[in-house]
């Protein structure tokens, strides 16, 4: 806490907590896009925060990502989440294993002692495999326990950055930087004022079913992402937000 004053976070946090209109905003020291450890921190943060949370029982929801990546790494044997079953947000979104939902869901459960769920659906479905795909009998049961789940943590990208991890069609880049996209979180692409410009079709947590929840842990940081994380939170994020100080300077210096 100390070193927070010295810094000016705790003032940040909360400026940035009412400009964005969320419940709580948790800044670490630092910019992500400078050096990788405050990315980190963040997951330091965020492995805290879910411990500190943490219900008998309860069903987390992971989505995918390097930050999500480093809450996982930064989790540890805990009897609080014990009880806890990790279930991936959504099925693959054609990223590297190890960025993929599944993945880091089964990565916090090892780490926790927890229990986990994998969802194994391919990426970009087309109308018809779609339908097919969630009458199958396993992603049912996964998609059922997804429905109950108490918190979701999740990253926010940069719209461009996600669009060519993802080996988007030249098609979507462009429809993209037509239509001006700042950021992308859960497979949805939004632009600046926060409207959905684009969603990819796959299986999992939608836009709506974060309503339900009782806690959003969204963990996002570096300068460059500040577009990113103000277009999601002016939709989405009405609850928590982990960041750092190069993405939360540049977006209360934003207009
Ligand atoms: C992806 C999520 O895996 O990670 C996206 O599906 C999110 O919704 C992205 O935007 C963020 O990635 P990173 O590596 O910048 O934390």
């Amino acid at each position: 806490p100390l070193i927070k004053e010295l810094f000016g976070l705790t003032e940040l946090e909360e400026m940035l907590r009412r400009r964005l209109g969320l419940r709580r905003v948790i800044i670490v020291t630092g910019d992500a896009d400078q050096s990788e450890w405050v990315k980190k921190e963040m997951g330091r943060a965020g492995a805290r925060l879910l411990r500190e949370e943490a219900r008998p029982g309860q069903v987390v929801a992971v989505a995918g990502g390097t930050t999500v990546a480093a809450v996982a790494e930064m989790m540890a044997p805990s009897p609080q989440l014990k009880e806890t079953t990790f279930v991936p947000a959504r099925g693959g979104l054609g990223e590297a294993v190890e960025l993929e939902a599944n993945y880091i869901a089964s990565l916090m459960a090892k780490k926790t002692g927890g229990s986990y769920r994998l969802m194994h659906v391919p990426d970009q479905l087309s109308e018809e495999t779609y339908r097919t795909v969630i009458r199958e009998p396993h992603i049912r049961e996964v998609l059922e326990l997804l429905k109950t789940a108490r918190i979701a943590v999740h990253g926010i990208g940069g719209a461009m950055e996600m669009a060519a991890r993802r080996k988007s069609s030249p098609e979507l880049l462009r429809h993209l930087r037509e239509t001006d996209a700042v950021g992308e979180a859960f497979g949805y692409y939004f632009n600046r004022r926060g409207e959905i410009v684009h969603k990819m079709k796959t299986v999992g947590i939608q836009l709506d079913d974060l309503q339900r929840m009782e806690r959003i842990i969204s963990v996002a940081g570096g300068a460059s992402k500040a577009d990113a994380i103000a277009a999601f939170c002016a939709v989405a994020c009405r609850d928590t937000l982990i960041t750092d100080e190069g993405a939360a300077r540049a977006i209360l210096a934003s207009e």
